[in-house]
Formats: structure tokens, sequence, C-alpha cells
């Protein structure tokens, strides 16, 4: 174990507390308590509906499957994201289409966006990378020139702000994760949210092997459950949802904290004279900070940094991935290749003490200037 985790995420006996309310009714698999969440997600994030799933992989592919993305389909997501975003286009047997990113907050250029539309584009999946916001005006008055759904990668953006409205409401659908690095994390689990009510009893259905009618409502008056579809077993547990519930009621302190520690590391950084770059936040925006990733100047020093991190006991990863340098997609995106090779992802997380922002600083001097 590092002294200092890259993440870690905070529970007390309030956590403790919801989950044994659960425990304790016996009713544990999905039910009133994933609705619940769901209710109170939406509505956190100003959305009209909520369906809870396992992960937001599983929070993606559904939501290309509610939007009719199909077979010979074209999707549009950006090249610096998790392989997650690109995989579920893949599963659907559509065609990823990576664009490239802008070289502040690392997500999708709108201009590259454009020029990468065809007539056989369906959606395009703007990523909240990192938790910060990607811009949503632009992308989607591309989207509405061009007749294309936008499904928010939202799997970072919990609380994230784009010109005073909530990340996960400012496209068609949205996709969140609350795994265990995550701003609101249950330690695996996600969520769709929507503002069309025909789109959520769909998702519902695909989450729960095509059936239009949960177990929780058959408990209380019987009725035989409808499979007219194909569907998956991608449900959420009322354990799993207690701890959402819970952790939804301190997401605001949570992320107060974490943007108050973002403050400390960009003072102390820009004071340092390192050759590193804090994370950029865009005007008009509200940056949850899931991951604090600085840029390196210096080219060709990322592993070096990481090695000497880890090695000082201070965890640390990359940014995140370039889609293109993968073998499953296909793309030219220098400026996600850039941002893959060159971004190192720090400590944040709600417990961390100023004092420990200050030994990783002091930590990434020695391992910058070796
Ligand atoms: C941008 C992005 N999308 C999707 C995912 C997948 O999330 P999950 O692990 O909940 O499936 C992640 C995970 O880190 C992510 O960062």
């Amino acid at each position: 174990m590092p002294k200092i985790p890259l993440a870690r995420p905070f529970y007390d006996g309030r956590d403790l507390e919801a989950v044994k309310r659960v425990l304790d009714s016996r009713w544990v698999a999905q039910g009133p308590t994933v609705t619940e969440l769901e209710r109170r997600f939406a509505a956190y994030c100003g959305a009209g509906h909520g369906v809870a799933v396992n992960s937001a992989t599983s929070a993606l592919q559904l939501a290309l499957m509610a939007l009719g993305v199909k077979r010979g389909d074209e999707v549009i997501l950006p090249d610096f994201t998790f392989p997650a975003t690109g995989n579920v286009v893949l599963f659907l047997g559509a065609r990823p289409v990576l664009c490239d990113v802008d070289e502040g907050a690392f997500c999708m250029d709108p201009e590259d966006a454009a020029s990468k539309v065809t007539r056989r584009t369906r959606a395009i999946i703007p990523v909240h990378i990192l938790g910060h916001p990607a811009p949503m005006d632009e992308l989607n008055a591309l989207a509405r020139e061009r007749r294309l759904k936008v499904l928010e990668d939202a799997a970072c953006a919990h609380g994230t702000e784009y010109r005073g409205r909530k990340a996960g409401a400012l496209g068609d659908l949205s996709a969140f994760s609350f795994h265990a690095r995550k701003v609101l994390s249950t330690g695996e689990g996600g969520m769709v949210l929507t503002n069309d009510g025909k789109q959520a009893e769909l998702l519902s259905a695909l989450r729960s092997h095509g059936m239009f009618q949960s177990a929780w409502k058959r408990e209380q008056r019987f009725s035989l459950p409808r499979f007219d579809i194909l569907g998956y077993n991608m449900r959420m547990s009322d354990v799993t949802a207690a701890l959402g519930l819970s952790q939804l009621e301190r997401l605001e302190e949570f992320i107060e904290r974490r943007r108050a520690l973002a403050r400390l590391y960009d003072d102390l950084l820009s004071g340092s004279g390192l050759p590193v770059a804090p994370p950029r936040e865009a005007p008009g925006c509200r940056h949850n900070y899931q991951t604090y990733a600085i840029r390196l100047l210096r080219k060709g020093i990322r592993d070096k940094v990481l090695l000497r991190l880890q090695a000082a006991g201070i965890g640390c990863t990359i940014g995140t991935y370039s889609l293109s340098l993968l073998p499953l997609f296909k793309g030219k995106c220098p400026r996600g290749r850039s941002a893959f090779r060159n971004t190192v992802a720090l400590p944040l997380f709600f417990e961390m003490r100023d004092e420990e922002v200050h030994a990783v600083v002091d930590e990434l001097k020695k391992a910058v200037n070796v």
C-alpha cells in the first residue's frame, strides 16, 4: 500500500447504517432502494429519470442500444478516454470513430468531431474526462445540425458543472460510474439518465432480462412478467444503492474538499518552477477533480516519474488512455496521444490532508528533476 494512495473512498457510520437498514429489511436485490437512488441522483443532476446498473460500461452500452445504435452505424468519441467508451460501440457492431481532444481540458474537440461526421454517424459520445465537462454547447449544436444523438460519458463527472448546469443532463442520455475511484463510490455501479420516460422503461427492461416489470413490483402484486425483448442482467442491488444514497448526501462536501485540495496543488505547482502544468478549468465550468492530472512539459519522462513517485510511496497513474494506440481502434489523434504520453494523475481524496499535498509535490520535484 502506498503511504499516500492515489484515491480512497470515504465511508463512516452513516454508510454502515444505510447498508444495515437494507440488510435488516431482507430485500437485498434490486428493489425500493435502487428506485430511491435513481430518483434522487436524477434529481440532483437535473434529469427526469435514472436507471441504475452495475457499471458505467453497462450504462453506456444500454444507452447506445436505447438510441438504436446498430451494426454499420458510426459513433464519434474522443481519443483520450477509458477504453470502455469505445468498447461498447464495438460490442454493438458499430464503428467507433475517434476524434481529437483540446489541449486544455483534454475533452472532445468540436471542430474535429464535425470533420468526422458522415451519413452513417448516428451519435456522439462527449466524455467529461477526469471530471472536467466537455464543451457541450458546441457539441449539442453540431448534433442538432447533423441530426445526431448525444450520449454523455459522465463516468467521472458527478457534480461537474457546465455553464450552471450539472453534467448528466446536458445531452440526450448520460452514463455514470460509481466505481471505487469515482467521487461517489459504491465499489462498483453505474446509472443511465434520460428525460424520456419511454426510453427509461426500455433501459430498465434491457438491464433485467428484457422484463417490463420488476421483481419488486411483482412482490407487491402478482402479475406474469413479459419477456418481449432480449435483455441482460446488469442490475444494481439494494445493498449497493443504500451506499449510493448515503454517499449522495455528502457529494457536495466531497467535491468542495477535492476542489480545495486541487487549489492547493495548483498554488504549489505554479510556484515550484517545475516543468509541469496543473489541470485547467475552463471558464463557467466546475471541475469535480475526480482525477487531478498534471501535464509534464518535458517529453518522454512520464514512466520514470510514475516509477519514482511509486517508489517514494505516492500512489499515481497515467491520466487515461489514447484509444488510437490500442489494437482495437484506429485513428490519428496527436493531441490525444500527447495527453496519454504526458499526463500523470496525483493523489486526491476526501480525507487527504494539506501536508500530504505538500509531501506529494516535494516528491514530484525529485521525480521530475532526475
Ligand atoms: C470515461 C470513462 N468511461 C467509462 C468508464 C467505465 O466505468 P465502469 O468501471 O463503471 O464500467 C470509466 C472508468 O473509469 C471511465 O473513466
